[in-house]
């Protein structure tokens, strides 16, 4: 659908085009401006968009933090006291990653973009969202498939493989650590994460207990009157988020039927 009035206030004279009309440089012009005013939509994600691919969440029953303590696996004391259980934790998860496909939910996302300016700001770590076709995907705790030095943090680089081994070395020399944001750590992503959220038509919520700060602060910047939507299966607090619409469904039927009502 095209915008036209907001078209024609830019163009500051009246767009009709008539049948058979000639496409001029004039309305190419005026379809780009059609474009870039397509609604956007900012969706944050956590574990519960995944969970359908088969990856485990964290604090549901039978979660991650149930089989791991978080100060022995996801803390920079951790990296510090045990490399080796840390490396192994995080290529337990990479060699699952790669056995793993993105489900419904992801792809009714990207079936959003046809209407919208979709852009996704996950806490998740997979890269689900990208495989299924995302074209916006912020990552606010990292990504399992990178890694990166542990004497200077803006050496990142794409593992090759699942498997990051004890003495793999950044080029500098020093041991190459998940590129992970652990506990304790600055959550860098989050002034961009904020100024998005601020600038959302529609915000969206999927999967996430909400329990993780900063990122669980970021539906404080969504400004008011914006439409939100929660989806989850659990019982998430959303208490504090002002005229918050819960669909309480898992990630793929709940997200496939807000997709469905939003391109409607
Ligand atoms: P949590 O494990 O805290 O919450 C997962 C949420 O997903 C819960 O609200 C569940 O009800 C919901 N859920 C479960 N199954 C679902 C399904 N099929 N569809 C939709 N929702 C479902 O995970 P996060 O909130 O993502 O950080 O956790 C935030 C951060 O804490 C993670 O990024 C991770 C973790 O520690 C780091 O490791 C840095």
């Amino acid at each position: 659908m095209i915008a036209t009035g907001s078209v024609c206030a830019a163009a500051n004279r009246p767009f009709r085009p008539a049948r058979g009309t000639i496409i001029t440089q004039y309305d190419t012009n005026i379809l780009k401006i059609a474009i870039m005013s397509k609604k956007r939509i900012v969706v944050l994600t956590g574990a519960g968009v995944s969970a359908e691919s088969g990856i485990k969440t964290f604090r549901d029953s039978g979660g991650l933090w149930e089989e791991y303590d978080i100060m022995e696996v996801a803390t920079p004391e951790a990296w510090e006291r045990n490399r080796d259980l840390v490396i192994d934790f995080y290529n337990q998860r990479r060699k699952q990653l790669y056995e793993v496909e993105p489900n419904d939910a992801h792809y009714a996302l990207v079936e959003l973009e046809k209407d919208y300016d979709v852009h996704i700001i996950t806490q998740n770590v997979d890269d689900l969202h990208e495989r299924a076709g995302s074209s916006h995907v912020m990552h606010l705790h990292g990504e399992l498939k990178k890694v990166r030095s542990s004497v200077d943090e803006n050496l990142v680089y794409d593992l090759e493989g699942w498997e990051l081994k004890p003495g793999d070395t950044c080029e500098l020399g020093s041991q190459l650590r998940p590129h992970i944001v652990w506990f304790g750590e600055p959550v860098h992503m989050i002034p961009a994460a904020a100024d998005l959220s601020n600038s959302a038509d529609i915000f969206v919520i999927i999967g996430t207990s909400l329990n993780v700060y900063p990122a669980a602060s970021l539906v404080s910047y969504v400004r008011p009157g914006v439409p939100v939507y929660l989806i989850d299966p659990g019982e998430v607090n959303a208490a504090h988020i002002q005229g918050v619409r819960v669909i309480r469904e898992k990630a793929g039927s709940g997200t496939r039927r807000l997709v469905e009502e939003l391109r409607k």
